[in-house]
């Protein structure tokens, strides 16, 4: 009854191309603002478990441009949560009301869980540290629009990358194209290392690392924030957020075609001075999450 969106392992190559595909067809309705009634009588539900803006507005945006009705869950205080229903039984209840299940949740592998309660497909929007894979397919797309293609590019990842399931999910999508990937962490928040020889035994890619924050050299600077609700220490986490940033100065010297992408929110990571660049791509980024998520929910629900 259509296909579940869990992780970006779960996609080839050629299944992003198509998805790509669409997301270039659906920017062009988008543009002509024509309504397109792909999902009319459905029924979209988001159910996020954990803080969001984008991705879930991007995705009921996304629904209602395709006619489709939305059910949010809403605040988690407002919901049966609250009163101590389980995940399980919050999913399997769900699934009797819509058509197609948003989720994001804390628990790691919280999104796989649902889609093996749930009849209907199930989109992860996040699950924990481990995968936010229509994320990946908003990073690619954009990297793909901005340069025109993705293999070879020299692609630096920044940030809290222990933590950040945009970047683990990200350095997969890029291992699977062929980008070539400096990892750029504070010490003590580098990747997972199981994470990096999976990409480098299954796509062969080309990985550093560093703790240095040189951008000379890349095409595209992908930035996260510190993800402090996963630390333990929180004043760790607020010390980390003021070290590693990027200021002005490290801007000096870059490639003039140089982007930079962030998934958002940005706190502390960025000098606001950095949005008024040639380089800051990151609310066309934001943008572009409309005609993929639109791609993804149609694909989802096997609508073409
Ligand atoms: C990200 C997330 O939730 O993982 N946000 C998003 O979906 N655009 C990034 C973050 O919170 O740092």
């Amino acid at each position: 009854m259509g296909t579940d969106f869990i992780s970006i392992r779960d996609f080839s190559k050629k299944d992003i191309e198509g998805l790509f595909k669409k997301a270039g067809a659906m920017e062009k309705v988008l543009k002509a603002s024509r309504r397109a009634e792909t999902l009319s009588n459905r029924v979209v539900a988001t159910l996020f478990f954990e803080p969001s803006t984008r991705t879930r507005l991007s995705f009921q945006v996304a629904a209602t441009r395709l006619g489709a009705k939305v059910l949010d869950f809403g605040l988690l205080e407002a919901t049966s949560v609250a009163k101590g229903e389980t995940f399980t039984d919050t999913i399997r209840m769900i699934d009797g009301y819509a058509d197609v299940l948003i989720v994001r949740h804390p628990l790691e592998g919280s999104a796989r869980l649902a889609a093996q309660l749930a009849i209907h497909p199930v989109i992860n929007a996040g699950d924990g540290g481990n995968q936010h894979p229509s994320q990946t397919l908003i990073d690619l797309y954009t990297i793909k629009k901005a340069k025109g293609k993705i293999a070879g590019l020299n692609v630096c990842l920044l940030g809290d990358l222990k933590h950040s399931r945009t970047m683990r999910s990200l350095l997969y999508g890029l291992s699977l194209f062929g980008a070539e990937i400096n990892l750029a962490a504070p010490k003590g928040l580098e990747m997972d290392e199981d994470v990096v020889e999976e990409a480098r035994d299954k796509f062969g890619a080309k990985i550093r690392k560093t703790s240095e924050m040189n951008l000379r050299d890349a095409d595209v600077v992908y930035v996260c924030r510190i993800q402090k609700e996963r630390f333990v220490d929180q004043y760790e986490a607020a010390k980390l957020q003021k070290e590693f940033r990027i200021d002005m100065e490290h801007l000096g010297g870059v490639k003039d075609d140089m982007i930079i992408l962030h998934p958002l929110p940005k706190i502390d990571e960025l000098d606001p001075r950095i949005d008024h660049t040639k380089h800051a791509l990151y609310f066309e980024q934001a943008r572009n999450g409309i005609p993929v998520r639109m791609a993804i929910l149609t694909s989802a629900l096997g609508r073409g």
